[in-house]
């Protein structure tokens, strides 16, 4: 029987297994290569912190996921392709790794996370820096 994700050492685990598989992937692999130019020793304790507060209710993360998504969307067009194939990857990443509640509530959580960045970023008006008045 796996384990559940319970600490730093299994969201580590969690987020290096996962970026593995996106930088390998045929279609988010260049996202991350080529477009965003990755610096990994940056982006990787970044997303550790942002998995640990969203599962484990650690304080620690301070950015702004939507915003960092909207600028990437304006360098490459985000489709919805490419959201399903985080998705898969991601849930591929948890159940090959780890079962229990926290393992579940991570899977639920990156596909509703996903799943309204996909949203925002394809809705003019909640766009982070764009005028809000109406055409
Ligand atoms: C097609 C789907 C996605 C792609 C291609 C993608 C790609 C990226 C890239 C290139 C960065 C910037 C890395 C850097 O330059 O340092 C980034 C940052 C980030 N991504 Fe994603 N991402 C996707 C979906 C998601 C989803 C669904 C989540 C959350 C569940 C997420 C969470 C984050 C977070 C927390 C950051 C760090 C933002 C910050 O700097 O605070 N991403 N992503």
């Amino acid at each position: 029987m796996k384990k559940d994700i319970e600490n730093h050492i299994d969201i580590k685990l969690l987020v290096d297994t996962f970026y593995d598989k996106a930088v390998a992937d045929e279609s988010l692999g260049p996202i991350f290569n080529d477009v965003a130019k990755v610096n990994w020793g940056h982006h990787l304790p970044i997303m550790y912190a942002f998995w640990e507060s969203t599962l484990l209710g650690k304080i620690g993360y301070k950015g702004n996921p939507m915003d960092a998504h909207f600028k990437l969307n304006q360098q490459i067009k985000l489709t919805p392709e490419m959201f399903n194939q985080w998705k898969t990857l991601f849930i591929e990443t948890v159940d090959e790794n780890f079962e229990g509640k926290i393992a579940n509530e991570a899977k639920q959580r990156a596909v509703s996370i996903a799943d309204l960045m996909y949203y925002k970023i394809n809705n003019y008006y909640n766009a982070p820096g764009v005028a809000k008045e109406k055409k």
